[in-house]
């Protein structure tokens, strides 16, 4: 069997905010953990406990207070802000839960803006971006504005978008909460999909346990910390008391 590589490589990753009151707010302690590439992982946790903090550094949209992050082996913490766009933009699909369309662009647009960045004409940004929503079961609604459109096609529009770079990695922001359950489990299965017959890795942040059952792996954040690495196990009390020996 293939050996796979790592992609992910978080070493003992701190973060902290300067708090407005003066001072600063830790909010990431010592997290550390390697995701290979294949894989379809959940990062689980209460509000506040550090999710999209810590999917904002894998995303490198943001950077670490101290600690060390390898992306596709290329060390993150000390790149410069041109670097890190174009390792975003070569690797990654981000997909949130307020989709994050442009509301006065047809749905064929949104899915092709990115590729202008990439600098693809214009020819073969309209036959990818029509690829992509083919295989989202859009390509009747290219005309489309997003508000024409249901939550679950307009999440769907904002997967063609991510996938028309064609990203070896997709970072999901709750990518469900704006959902109702029958289009988020659409969503879900379509990450199933994308994971298993395409070999895209995928990391989605929820708070939800039902939803995290769709991944293979959940890595759970209380605190700042993480509490709880592994298979998604039978029951969420596995989590949950996790949490508790974190307390102790
Ligand atoms: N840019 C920022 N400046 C200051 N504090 C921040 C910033 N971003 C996040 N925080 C703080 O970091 C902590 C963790 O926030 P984060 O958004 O990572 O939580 P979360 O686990 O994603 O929560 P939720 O489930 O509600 O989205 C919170 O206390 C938040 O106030
Ligand atoms: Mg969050």
């Amino acid at each position: 069997m293939k050996k796979q590589e790592s992609i992910i490589v978080m070493n003992k990753i701190c973060k902290s905010f300067p708090l407005a009151v003066g001072g600063i707010q830790q909010v990431l302690f010592d997290i550390t953990f390697t995701i290979k590439s294949g894989e379809f992982v959940s990062i689980m946790g209460p509000s506040g406990s550090g999710k999209s903090t810590c999917m904002n550094i894998i995303g490198a949209l943001d950077s670490a207070t101290s600690g060390t992050y390898e992306l596709y082996n290329k060390d993150i913490t000390t790149m410069s802000a041109d670097d890190l766009a174009t390792v975003r933009n070569e690797h990654i699909g981000f997909v949130f839960q307020n989709f994050n369309l442009l509301p006065k662009r047809t749905i064929l647009d949104n899915v092709m803006l990115p590729l202008m960045y990439r600098g693809w004409v214009m020819h073969d940004r309209i036959e990818r971006a029509r690829e992509m929503l083919k295989l989202v079961n859009l390509e009747n609604f290219e005309t489309y504005f997003p508000t024409q459109l249901s939550g679950g096609m307009k999440q769907r529009v904002a997967i063609a978008r991510a996938l028309a770079g064609n990203p070896k990695l997709i970072l999901a922001d709750e990518p469900t909460g704006s959902l109702d359950s029958k289009m988020g489990n659409e969503i879900l299965k379509f990450f199933e999909k994308l994971n298993h017959d395409m070999g895209i890795t995928i990391v989605m942040i929820t708070h939800e346990f039902e939803i995290a059952r769709f991944s293979k792996r959940v890595i759970h954040i209380y605190d700042g910390h993480i509490t709880y690495d592994g298979p998604v196990p039978k029951n969420e009390s596995t989590l949950l008391e996790s949490e508790k020996k974190h307390k102790k």
